[in-house]
C-alpha cells in the first residue's frame, strides 16, 4: 500500500507555494553560470546579530517539580493522611541554602556546538519549520518514543498544540469536508476545523469504566451507513482523536483498539489527527496513597517506553495518513507556546506553507531556551524522559490523592458518583449517577451551581460536546483536573467539597 497521502491534502493547502522573494533563481541560468562560493548578502532584511541587545541568558532550573515553589498549604490538614515530608508530593522544599547549587544553563551569543542554538541564530529570522537543533531533537525523541512505521516522515515546530491542530486542519480539510470528532472533546479543535470550513460530526464515546474511549461498534456503524444516514455530507476526510488521556474523559485507547480504528481509516480512506498533549504522563492504576510507601513502582526509561507508554497511531501507520500533534505545554510550560507536528513529509510541507502565511513559525527565543535546556541540562532525549518520569510520579500521586478523597466520601459510598481511573494525563471523570428519565443537562447545570457554592470548580461534560443534542444523555459527568492545585491539601479538600456538594444535592432530591 502506498505511503503517499497526497490525496488527503486539502485543495487549499495543495495550491499554496512558498517562494521567498530573496530566493536565488532555480532555473533559466545562462550557459556557463557558476554561483560565487562565498557571496555577500545585500538581500535579506536580517539585522546583524550585533544589533541584538541581549548578549547572553542564564536559565536557572530545578531538579524536580515543586523543588523551590513557595506554594504552601493554607488549608487544614485532612486527618486521614499525614502529608508532610512526602517524597512525591509537593511539601518537600529545597532549603534556601542549597538553591545556589541548582543547575543552570548559559545561553551565549555564539556556540560551535551543533546541538545548541546560540543567540545569534535564536534571535534571528529562521526557517519556519524551526531551528535545526530542535528539529533534530524532535526527530530523535519521536524515534525513541513513537517511531513511525515508514521512512518518509518529518517534524515541524509549532506554536503549541493549538497551532499544530489549526495547521493540520488546514492541511487536510477543505470547506464542506467532514471531520469526525469524539463527542466530548477539546472544543477549540472545533474552531480550527471550522476555520478550514469543515463540518465536525461527533463520534460516540463509550463511557463505561474500562472503555477505550471511542465506541468502536458505533463508529463502524456510522461509517458503514454513512451514505444512507448522511445523504447530504461527503464521507469523512479525517478523524480527530485525543487517543491517550482523552480530554475531557481521561480514556486511553489500547494498541489493539488503535489497530482496529486504523484499519477503518484505511478502509474508508480518512486521515487521523492524533492530538497527544498528555500521553507521556502515564498513570498506574489507583493505589491508596500512604505516606512512607513509594507512590508508584520505580520504572526505568526502557520499561516505561516498552510497557507503559501507549504506542502512537504513527507506529501502525503504513499509509502516511496520521498526523501527530505534540506540545511542550504540559511537560515544560504552556507560556512557551511551543510544540511540534509529526507526519508524512507531504503533509508537513503543506503545513509549512501555511506557517509561511499565518505566523512564520515559533518564537526563536522559545526554541532556543527549550532546546538548550534539554540538551545542556538534560543531555538530550533520555534526560528529558527522566524529567517526564518525575512529572509522571507527581501526577500519579495527585491523581491517587483526588481519587482517595472521593472513594472515602459518603457520596461515593452511597453510589451517587462513580470514577473513571485514567491511564494517562490530567483528567478524572466523575460520573454522576442520575436516575433515568431526568433531564441530564438541566440537573448537571443545577449541580454545577451547587458545587460552585460549596467552593469547587469543575468542567461539566456538556460544555465540551461537539453537538449537545447528540450527547445530552451521556453528559452526566464532570471533568476534574488535578494539575492546577497548589498542594496536596488542596486536592484532598477539593475532593471533599465536591463529594459533599453531590451528597447534599442527592439528599435534597436532586435540588440545589
Ligand atoms: C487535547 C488538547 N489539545 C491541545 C491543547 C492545547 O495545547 P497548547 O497549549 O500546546 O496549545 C490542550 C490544552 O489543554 C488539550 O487539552
Amino acid at each position: 500500500m502506498s505511503t503517499d497521502p497526497s490525496h488527503l491534502i486539502s485543495k487549499r493547502a495543495a495550491s499554496r507555494s512558498a517562494l521567498h522573494f530573496t530566493n536565488i533563481p532555480s532555473s533559466g541560468a545562462p550557459k556557463g553560470f557558476k554561483p560565487h562560493p562565498k557571496p555577500l548578502a545585500l538581500s535579506y532584511g536580517m539585522p546583524n546579530h550585533g544589533f541584538f541587545p541581549i548578549d547572553s541568558i542564564d536559565v536557572n532550573l530545578v531538579e524536580r517539580p515543586f523543588q523551590t515553589t513557595t506554594a504552601t498549604s493554607s488549608l487544614p490538614q485532612v486527618d486521614k493522611l499525614s502529608l508532610t515530608g512526602s517524597e512525591n508530593g509537593q511539601q518537600t522544599k529545597t532549603p534556601p541554602s542549597s538553591l545556589n547549587t541548582l543547575p543552570s544553563v548559559h545561553i551565549s551569543r555564539h556556540t560551535d556546538d551543533p546541538k545548541l542554538i546560540d543567540l545569534a541564530r535564536g534571535l534571528q529570522y529562521a526557517n519556519v519549520e524551526g531551528h535545526a537543533p530542535l528539529l533534530q531533537f524532535t526527530k530523535n525523541f519521536i524515534t525513541r518514543t513513537h517511531k513511525p512505521n515508514y521512512e518518509d516522515w518529518t517534524t515541524l515546530i509549532s506554536n503549541g498544540a493549538s497551532d499544530g491542530l489549526n495547521k493540520a486542519a488546514d492541511a487536510l480539510l477543505d470547506p464542506g469536508d467532514v471531520v469526525l470528532v469524539e463527542e466530548f472533546t477539546f472544543s477549540p479543535f472545533l474552531r480550527f476545523s471550522g476555520n478550514a470550513g469543515a463540518i465536525a460530526v461527533p463520534v460516540k464515546i463509550d463511557l463505561s469504566n474500562d472503555s477505550d474511549g471511542i465506541d468502536y461498534d458505533a463508529l463502524v456503524q456510522q461509517l458503514d451507513n454513512w451514505e444512507k444516514d448522511h445523504p447530504d455530507l461527503p464521507k469523512p476526510k479525517a478523524l480527530y482523536t485525543i487517543a491517550t488521556g482523552q480530554n475531557p474523559t481521561g480514556f486511553t485507547q489500547s494498541l489493539e483498539f488503535r489497530k482496529k480504528v486504523y484499519a477503518l481509516a484505511v478502509k474508508h480512506d480518512f486521515a487521523i489527527i492524533e492530538d497527544d498533549p498528555y500521553g507521556y504522563l502515564t498513570l498506574p492504576k489507583y493505589r491508596k496513597p500512604t505516606v512512607g510507601e513509594p507512590k508508584v513502582d520505580e520504572i526505568t526509561i526502557d520499561d516505561y517506553l516498552e510497557n507503559d507508554l501507549t504506542p502512537s497511531y504513527l507506529e501502525i501507520d503504513t499509509t502516511g495518513r496520521v498526523v501527530r500533534i505534540e506540545t511542550f505545554s504540559k511537560l515544560f510550560a504552556p507560556g512557551l507556546r511551543l510544540g511540534f507536528v509529526v507526519g508524512h513529509t507531504k503533509v508537513i510541507t503543506a503545513i509549512k506553507n501555511y506557517s509561511e502565511v499565518v505566523n512564520r513559525g515559533a518564537s526563536g527565543l522559545t526554541q532556543t531556551i527549550v532546546n538548550n535546556v534539554i540538551q545542556d541540562n538534560f543531555n538530550g532525549v533520555d534526560g528529558w524522559l527522566e524529567w517526564i518520569l518525575k512529572m509522571r510520579l507527581n501526577y500519579s500521586y495527585r491523581k491517587d490523592l483526588l481519587l482517595y478523597s472521593i472513594f472515602e466520601s459518603e457520596a461515593y459510598k452511597k453510589g451517587y458518583v462513580d470514577i473513571i481511573d485514567p491511564k494517562a494525563g490530567m483528567f478524572v471523570t466523575l460520573k454522576v449517577n442520575l436516575p433515568e428519565n431526568v433531564n441530564v443537562v438541566e440537573k448537571m447545570k443545577l449541580l454545577l451551581f451547587k458545587l460552585i457554592s460549596v467552593g469547587v470548580l469543575v468542567v461539566p461534560g456538556y460544555n465540551m460536546t461537539v453537538d449537545l443534542e447528540f450527547s445530552k444523555d451521556r453528559s452526566n459527568f464532570f471533568r476534574l483536573c488535578y494539575a492546577p492545585a497548589n498542594n496536596d491539601d488542596e486536592i484532598l479538600e477539593s475532593g471533599k467539597r465536591l463529594t459533599q456538594g453531590v451528597y447534599e444535592f442527592f439528599e435534597n432530591g436532586l435540588e440545589f
